[in-house]
């Protein structure tokens, strides 16, 4: 059973965060979008190019409903929200569910240049603003806990979820 999962907007810092608490609590990480590329052979840039979104969000629904019984820390893809049914499991999952909250701004000066995200490739920044909105009440809604991460370093991001999970969860 998964200990703690970790949802937010593209560049919200997961993996990094995800990195970091599997060190600290000495714990596997896991990653739906590593899980989608070694099970597929093909990033997620890839699948979304050859053969669209639908296509990507079936496959990042099988694999997180398979990565939320192994063990240890789980990060997930921006999107997974996007259906119904994910946000769903991630609410009524017995481990906490993170959200990584920051402001728009500092959210896109992490990943604006990143050529790899299909998404940030094919949209304008207005695009992504809306997504953003559009997407904010979905992360809220699958939530157990909002940490705010403006201006914060990923090691104090991360000794934040620890504390709040020991005194919460543990
Ligand atoms: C997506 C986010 C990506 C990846 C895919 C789609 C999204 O993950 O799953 O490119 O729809 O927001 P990151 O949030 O790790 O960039």
């Amino acid at each position: 059973m998964i200990k703690l999962i970790l949802i937010g907007f593209m560049g919200a810092g997961k993996t990094t965060t995800a990195n970091l608490l599997s060190q600290k609590l000495n714990l596997p990480m896991l990653d739906t979008d590593q899980l989608i590329t070694e099970q597929t052979g093909q990033t997620p840039g890839t699948i979304f190019e050859l053969y669209g979104e639908t296509y990507f969000r079936q496959i990042e629904q099988d694999i997180l409903q398979t990565a939320v019984t192994a063990n240890g820390i789980l990060a997930t893809g921006g999107g997974v929200v996007e259906w119904a049914d994910n946000q769903t499991l991630l609410s009524e999952h017995k481990s906490p569910v993170y959200y990584l909250s920051g402001s728009f701004g500092q959210t896109m000066e992490r990943i604006i240049d990143d050529m790899n995200r299909p998404i940030l490739r094919n949209s304008s920044l207005s695009e992504i603003g809306v997504l953003w909105r559009n997407r904010l009440p979905k992360y809220e809604a699958a939530a157990n806990v909002i940490i705010q991460t403006d201006g914060k370093t990923p090691e104090e991001i991360v000794d934040e979820i620890i504390a709040h999970y020991e005194a919460n969860y543990a």
